[in-house]
């Protein structure tokens, strides 16, 4: 069966007749004015395959992500070298503007059969088949495309690179997951790891806040945008993050959203990109996630349309660790409880390390930990308590007062030793291999 294909903008030669002439692999099904002509006729299940032979420059990976969504494959157009790699890091194969009609049809088939394959493309959930950063991996160099005979590339990614992610959620209520990310960031990097903490809490972040960081950047949005037009690479990442420096290190921030109606700049595509770049700069990027988990795309008939929770999923789904946190207490455990069993069906393969938050005697009882412990048993979940975190209001709040990390203005406290060895446990450690990445030494020295 030939495969239906939509085209937008003229090639230099008579490309899409050409294509009808071949009477082959492919047929054209509509020729649109506009990109959004072309979204349309794809997300009307017309195509599988979409031709962009010029105007290239406006295509996004939000929007490739919602073409890729309803199974529409991408290939553009472009003589331009710099252009190409754009469109490659965004997921568009290309050929050269000179292509002939036959060498154009076998690039549209290979990609329609590799979408088809056990491949994943950026926005894809990780339970879409693959777990971690989401994209297609081929046998090639990173940063490098297929080359084809005509010299253009396929949509294809190079390994991702080699830093872990570790996200902290946890159910409504504060329970204290920014506090957790933050000072696992900061004992990291007194650890002497290289260090990226993002905040993609799209409901109330407050990394910066917390850090005392006159920060109204909203480096994560920045860097989304960027990621979406493609051009999000290590230098751009470690610019736009901020250094924060402490007594015992240095790692970066990439501070939220400065608004909460702003969550439709954390797009799950532009993200995925955010945090694959993530991996090659930074041994270790932590993020502080929000507590909402809900599929936004049942609740709505748009399926192209930008995810509330799109944030929290997407860092969940590609990280490597996940700490959840709850609060110790009547209502913070059953919240606990209630929030894992949504985090299951959710994101599966999460596997959480169950961290009990604010741990006193006060909420719970005497020996509150042989309480909780209890307590749990009693509810049964699936995922079993990994780590108490004692209450410990003076020390967080002198911590708050100064911007400071724990490790900064009560280094001695109960709660920073905890953190510490939450973060520092082996399972979170990095080989020695794993060092800063050339870009990452380069931009740290100057
Ligand atoms: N172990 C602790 N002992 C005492 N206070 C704590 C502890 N952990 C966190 N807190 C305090 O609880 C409050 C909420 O913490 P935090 O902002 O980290 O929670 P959150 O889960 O990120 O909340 P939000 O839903 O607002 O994002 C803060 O005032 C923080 O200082
Ligand atoms: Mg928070």
């Amino acid at each position: 069966m030939s495969i239906p294909v939509v085209t937008v903008g003229d090639s230099r030669d008579d490309l899409v007749g050409g294509l009808e002439r071949l009477h082959g692999p492919v047929s054209v099904v509509r020729r649109c004015s506009e990109l959004a002509e072309l979204l349309a006729a794809c997300q009307s299940g017309l195509a599988r395959a979409a031709v962009v032979a010029a105007g290239s420059e406006e295509l996004t990976a939000s929007l490739v992500d919602r073409l890729s969504a309803v199974g529409v494959v991408v290939v553009a157009l472009s003589d331009n070298p710099e252009e190409t790699a754009r469109l490659w890091t965004i997921g568009v194969a290309t050929e050269a503007r000179g292509v002939d009609a036959a060498a154009l049809a076998a690039r549209i088939s290979a990609a329609v059969a590799k979408l088809s394959g056990p491949v994943a493309r950026p926005g894809l959930t990780a339970t879409d088949g693959v777990q971690g950063g989401g994209y297609a991996t081929d046998s090639m160099e990173p940063g490098h495309a297929t080359r084809t005979s005509g010299g253009h590339a396929t949509a294809s990614r190079g390994p991702t690179g080699k830093g872990r992610i570790i996200a902290v959620w946890g159910p409504a209520g504060a329970p204290g997951r920014t506090l957790v990310a933050a000072n696992i960031a900061g004992e990291l990097a007194a650890e002497g790891q290289s260090v990226l903490l993002v905040d993609a809490d799209s409901y109330g972040a407050s990394v910066a806040a917390l850090l005392g960081l006159l920060d109204e950047a909203a480096g994560l949005a920045q860097a989304c945008r960027l990621a979406d037009q493609g051009l999000l690479d290590a230098d751009a990442l470690l610019r736009i993050a901020t250094p924060v420096a402490t007594k015992a290190g240095t790692f970066r921030v990439l501070t939220g959203i400065t608004r909460a109606d702003r969550w439709t700049e954390l797009r799950a595509a532009a993200l995925t990109l955010v945090l694959e770049r993530a991996r090659e700069v930074a041994d270790v990027t932590v993020i502080d996630t929000g507590f909402c988990l809900e599929a936004d795309e049942e609740l709505s008939f748009d399926t192209g349309a930008p995810r509330r929770n799109a944030a929290t999923l997407k860092s969940l789904e590609s990280a490597d660790t996940v700490f959840a946190v709850g609060a110790a207490d009547s209502i913070g455990v059953p919240r606990l409880v209630r929030g894992l069993a949504e985090l299951q069906a959710a994101v599966p393969q999460a596997a959480p390390q169950v961290v009990l938050n604010k741990v006193r005697a006060a909420a719970v009882g005497r020996s509150p930990e042989r309480q909780l412990r209890a307590a749990w048993e009693r509810y049964g979940p699936a995922a079993s308590l990994s780590a108490f975190l004692p209450s410990d209001p003076a020390a967080s709040d002198a911590a708050l007062l100064a911007g400071a990390l724990l490790l900064e203005s009560a280094p001695e406290s109960e709660l920073r030793r905890a953190i510490a060895k939450l973060a520092c446990a082996p399972a979170q450690r990095k080989a020695d291999s794993f060092g800063f990445s050339s870009t990452a030494r380069r931009l740290a020295k100057g």
